[in-house]
């Protein structure tokens, strides 16, 4: 959610910043914005609409060579995707590019009207004029800014993280985070800041994760961070992120190449985690004995990794014993559950940064939990802080619509669940043997299946893509799975798609169950295809349009059958459908598959 990169150095400034907001763009994109030095002083250019706008409008500009610039890609939280809302900003000497939500913009703003003119409806212009109040007199030295830049920063409530300019600094880049990422980098010719690694790739792998509250200068030969008063050299780590992974390889759309990738994501996620054929966790620090201190499991979790902490409930259930709830992130930290300190909060997360789960995380540990993460970005406000971390390593993903982060998080709750039961004596070491072996085998393989029958998926996506409303319909796992498969339709398609537990539907909501409305019920769970098949013939009786997804049931209209192979297999197969069902239809539709509307793929604010 907001994209923030910048440089200084003797390399192309301008021209870096373009290339890194392109990459950023999945973090936002209703308007971007780039700061650049330039020998008519610091230059700002911005504009509504995607970045490829705004490089039109630079090249229309011609902003000569600059050294030093920063940019910004956009996902409005206070005031409408327009020009003057873009980022960045500039209020006196001081020019700023922000990521999160100051809370308190309203009360700065009327605190500082008599010295500013505010012209934008964004909070982040009441934090550019704080700060300048604070910073800009043009006479302290590096640390004196530095300080006076943190005592800004102390009267602002909420998110932050900042890049800034000053007029009377030329070369230099400030940056602070608090609640939203940030990162510098050093490359071979001059020092970057970032929201992600993947916006440096091209230029860099040497990184450093600023910590809440630290503050960085960079100038074009050398870094510097604060933190705690003092100030030290970055100790600068490698980064993973490969600028493959990042690339779309010939594929029309990232959620493409994406959801591809998941058979090997899978074995990825699953083999660098077992030994003798048995789930081994010990790498990622978790001992033993871990499970013998919990006799329940708390997720907290958003979007499709909320998805992927009901199908916990199950695993949890099924593989170990163990009580499983799962909180939307958003709810957890005003609703807290009654839960005892005997309970492990899971908290899962893609990118790390959205603000409800780490919200959520925070609150786990203040109250006293043991938490543990299941996140794809190493470093990651939410692995630094959860007490244990499994990484997902899916790589990237780009598309804002998670598939490869979905899948890998189901890949290691349902490893995570085996270790756990053999661990409890709920199930044998040969059950978890053969656990793990359909995750590393039986899983890829019928993923791939399914991912290779793409003409019967479209056929079932050619219905769909002629309706606004569908619902899809399962029970148990399939009924976490129809969560999943109804908020994939749901992003992309900008069809309404409701998911339903099979047997809930008829105690309501079958009144709208019309001629044609497309059903699509899901049967991969083993315990219960036939209490599925009275469901798909209730609404089939009303008119529905059944597409069933691994029943038996003659009636439905169309069959997507999965492979006949262990409960994992067909669950994972069932994902792989459903991905690719939304996915076609959402191209059949002409939508921007992998830049939706009013998503952001991060959400960093509350
Ligand atoms: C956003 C995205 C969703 C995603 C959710 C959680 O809302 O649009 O697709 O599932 O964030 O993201 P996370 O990075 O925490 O997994």
């Amino acid at each position: 959610m907001c994209g923030i990169i910048g440089y200084t150095g003797s390399g192309d400034a301008v021209s870096k910043v373009k290339k890194g907001l392109g990459i950023l763009e999945y973090r936002g994109y209703d308007s971007a914005g780039i700061a650049a030095e330039t020998d008519d002083g610091i230059r700002i250019i911005k504009c509504t609409g995607r970045v490829g706008a705004l490089i039109d409008k630079l090249e229309a500009a011609d902003t000569g060579r600059s050294t030093c610039a920063i940019g910004h890609t956009r996902w409005a939280t206070h005031g409408a995707p327009t020009d003057v809302n873009a980022h960045p900003h500039r209020a006196g000497k001081t020019v700023i590019a922000h990521n999160g939500i100051i809370e308190n913009s309203g009360g700065i703003k009327s605190l500082l009207s008599g010295e500013y003119s505010f012209l934008s409806e964004t909070d982040m212009e009441a934090a550019a004029a704080l700060i300048d109040r604070y910073c800009g007199d043009g006479t302290a030295d590096t640390d004196e800014q530095v300080q006076a830049l943190l005592s800004a920063c102390g009267e602002m409530k909420g998110s932050y993280a900042f890049g800034i300019l000053f007029d009377d600094r030329p070369g230099e880049i400030y940056a602070i985070r608090r609640g939203s990422p940030l990162l510098i980098a050093q490359g071979s010719d001059g020092y970057y800041i970032a929201s992600d690694m993947t916006a440096l790739i091209e230029f860099t792998d040497k990184y450093y994760p600023l910590a809440e509250g630290e503050c960085a200068i960079l100038t074009p030969d050398m870094a510097a961070v604060y933190s705690d008063g003092n100030m030290r050299r970055p100790k600068w780590r490698k980064s993973t992120v490969s600028a493959e992974q990042a690339r779309r390889d010939g594929y029309t759309h990232f959620m493409e190449k994406e959801m591809l990738e998941q058979p090997q994501s899978v074995k990825r996620a699953v083999s660098v985690r077992v030994k003798d054929g048995l789930p081994d966790f010990s790498s990622d620090g978790i001992e033993p004995e871990f499970f013998s201190k919990f006799s329940k499991i708390r997720i907290a979790a958003c979007g499709s990794a909320m998805h992927a902490g009901r199908m916990g409930i199950h695993l949890f259930r099924d593989f170990s014993g163990l009580e499983c709830e799962v909180s939307e992130g958003s709810e957890y930290r005003y609703y807290p559950p009654c839960d005892g300190k005997n309970t492990l909060m899971i908290v899962i997360s893609q990118s790390g940064e959205t603000a409800d789960t780490l919200a959520a995380l925070r609150y786990a540990k203040s109250a006293g939990l043991d938490t543990l993460a299941i996140v794809n970005v190493p470093e990651s406000s939410i692995a630094r802080e959860a007490d244990r971390r499994l990484y997902t390593h899916a790589g990237p993903e780009i598309a804002v619509a998670t598939t490869k982060g979905y899948c890998t998080q189901l890949a290691v709750l349902w490893l995570l669940a085996l270790s756990a039961g053999i661990e409890r004596g709920f199930i044998t070491e040969k059950e978890g043997r053969c656990g793990v072996e359909n995750l590393l085998s039986g899983v890829p393989d019928s993923m791939s299946d399914i991912l290779s029958r793409r003409a019967e998926i479209r056929a079932a996506a050619e219905i769909l893509s002629r309706h606004e409303h569908v619902f899809f319909i399962g029970r148990g796992y399939d009924c976490a799975m129809a969560d999943e498969g109804a908020l994939k339709l749901k992003e992309i398609s900008y069809i309404h798609a409701e998911a339903y537990p099979a047997g809930e539907l008829k105690h309501g909501t079958i009144s709208l169950i019309d001629e044609g409305t497309p059903v699509i019920a899901l049967s991969a769970g083993l315990l219960t295809p036939d209490k599925t098949a009275g469901s798909i013939r209730e609404v089939k009786s009303r008119g529905a349009y059944v597409v069933s997804v691994g029943g038996a049931e003659d009636s439905a209209d169309l069959r997507i059958s999965l492979p006949e192979t262990s409960l994992a297999g067909r669950i994972f197969a069932s994902l792989a459908a459903v991905q690719m069902l939304a996915y076609e239809t959402a191209v059949l539709r002409g939508c921007d598959i992998d830049k939706p509307r009013n998503l952001a793929k991060s959400v960093t604010v509350e």
